[in-house]
């Protein structure tokens, strides 16, 4: 595989829980892992109309960050000292609609079930912040459905605030 786009958190990270989990970039062997756990990150609170699994444009996406590895985004996997992959986080700089500035993002971040409540996520999203941080970004964004509960307060535990609702209507 090439070479990272970035070493950020490539150093091994300690839960709360105690267990290692290390933080690197992503690379072509973990597409299915990621394409896989994405279908659950996409579902996990969405609203019926978010109901249909991820879309081509987005399986061709997360290919296109990891195979081309853009130097705005990153995407990052946890992983235990065995190797054994955990979760993955996707981080890119964005330019704000209203303030035309650019700012981190976070798109999305999933663990897969039986490694949950250890501290991946935190990691993960920790991770994810460091690396906007090293790229000169001042504040950091994500987006959370608002029936996913658990994804809300681990957020808010590490600091987001809530900014605003989205709101939608079907026209057809
Ligand atoms: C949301 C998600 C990423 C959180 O990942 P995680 O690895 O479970 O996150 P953490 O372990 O860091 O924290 C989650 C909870 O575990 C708890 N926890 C963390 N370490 C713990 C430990 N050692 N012992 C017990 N609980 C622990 C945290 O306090 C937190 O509790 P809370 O749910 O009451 O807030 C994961 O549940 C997931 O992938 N969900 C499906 C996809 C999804 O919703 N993604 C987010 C889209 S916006």
């Amino acid at each position: 595989m090439d070479a990272p786009a970035s070493d950020s958190g490539s150093a091994p990270a300690r839960a709360e829980s105690g267990i290692d989990i290390r933080i690197r970039p992503a690379t072509r062997a973990d597409i299915p892992f990621v394409e896989e756990l994405y279908e659950r990150v996409e579902a996990t609170g969405a609203p019926h109309w978010r109901q249909n699994g991820p879309s081509p444009y987005t399986t061709d996406w997360i290919e296109h960050v990891i195979e081309k590895q853009p130097a705005d985004q990153i995407l990052l996997i946890a992983e235990d000292p065995g190797g054994k992959r955990l979760g993955y986080t996707w981080a890119l700089s964005l330019t704000d609609f209203d303030a035309n500035v650019p700012h981190g993002h976070i798109a999305g971040v999933g663990v897969r079930p039986e490694a949950e409540g250890r501290g991946v996520g935190t990691v993960l999203v920790q991770a994810a912040e460091e690396w906007c941080r090293e790229q000169g970004l001042a504040e950091v964004t994500l987006h959370c459905y608002i029936a996913n509960q658990r994804a809300h307060r681990l957020y808010e535990r590490l600091g987001f605030e809530d900014e605003w609702f989205q709101m939608r209507k079907g026209l057809t």
